[in-house]
């Protein structure tokens, strides 16, 4: 039997609604963070970590965005991109619903559109083997998140959805790597009140056969949806050097494509 691959999925949809008026406009995975569009740190985590497969699942008014920016990026390196268009936003857990036939038969790591991780996750990703690997940081507001409680020992021993009532202040960042049965597991995940499709059903399908592990994130995390982490995040990702140290492969076709965009514009004022 052939080894699994890992292949990646950004999930850049949704409707960003506490981002309005800015995202009437445009997608709020194209907003700059610093000196970038917020899309390319999703795009370099998983880059950085030896993915070279990635389908990005968008908004279907945002399409056209996207293709402009990213469609020829990596015309000249090893990485492929693919693109999706999710027609409604039905939950993050609808990814590997979508993105059945690019998963094929291999394992998947999936990243949320706006989040923004310092941490390099190569190790993690790399050795990955089969269940589900996901990560927590410690947070003032659990309340806005999936949530996961850990025993004295440290193992992780449930998962809820933005708990209403407290149990553990650690959050779960929108990293999560999983087997292919994740596919079918997100298939059979009924919609929850809210009417979405929960990764936190996912993760407890893994859970509850003691196949789920969690590890903490050490460096920043941001889930850059508000204007307040929209601008924190700007901030730490240049007092980080964060977009300055993005996977050389990244760095590259972004610089290749600002050269082209630039030589296109001038020839067009001659
Ligand atoms: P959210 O921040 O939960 O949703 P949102 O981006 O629509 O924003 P708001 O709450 O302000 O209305 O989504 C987290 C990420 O997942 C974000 O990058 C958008 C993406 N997403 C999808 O692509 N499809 C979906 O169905 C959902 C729910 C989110």
């Amino acid at each position: 039997m052939r080894k699994a691959k890992m292949k990646g999925i950004i999930l850049a949809g949704g409707t960003a609604t506490r981002l309005f008026p800015l995202t009437h406009t445009t997608s709020k995975q194209l907003l700059p963070v610093y000196d970038k569009q917020m899309i390319f740190y999703p795009l370099n985590t998983l880059v950085k970590a030896g993915i070279k497969e990635i389908l990005i699942i968008i908004a279907p008014r945002d399409a056209g965005q996207f293709l402009n920016l990213l469609g020829p990026i990596f015309d000249r390196h090893e990485v492929r991109l693919e693109f999706k268009v999710q027609s409604a936003p039905r939950g993050l857990a609808e990814a590997f619903i979508l993105g059945e036939n690019f998963i094929d038969s291999d394992n998947v790591t999936m990243i949320l559109g706006d989040n923004i991780f310092e941490d390099d996750f190569s190790d993690v990703i790399k050795n990955f083997k089969s269940g589900g690997y996901v990560f927590a940081k410690k947070v003032p507001d659990p309340e806005r998140y999936g949530v996961v409680k850990f025993d004295e020992s440290g193992k992780a021993v449930q998962i809820v959805e933005k708990p209403k009532d407290w149990i553990s202040d650690f959050a779960i960042p929108g990293l999560y790597v999983f087997d292919n049965r994740v596919i079918s597991a997100a298939k059979e995940s009924r919609p929850s009140d809210r009417g979405e499709i929960e990764i936190t059903d996912l993760m407890n399908f893994y859970l509850e056969k003691g196949e789920l592990q969690v590890s903490q994130v050490k460096g920043d995390w941001l889930d850059a949806g508000t204007f307040d982490t929209l601008l924190e995040a700007s901030q730490i990702v240049k007092e980080k050097n964060i977009s300055k140290n993005f996977d050389p492969q990244v760095q590259e076709a972004i610089l290749e494509f600002n050269e082209e965009q630039k030589a296109l514009a001038k020839k067009q004022l001659q």
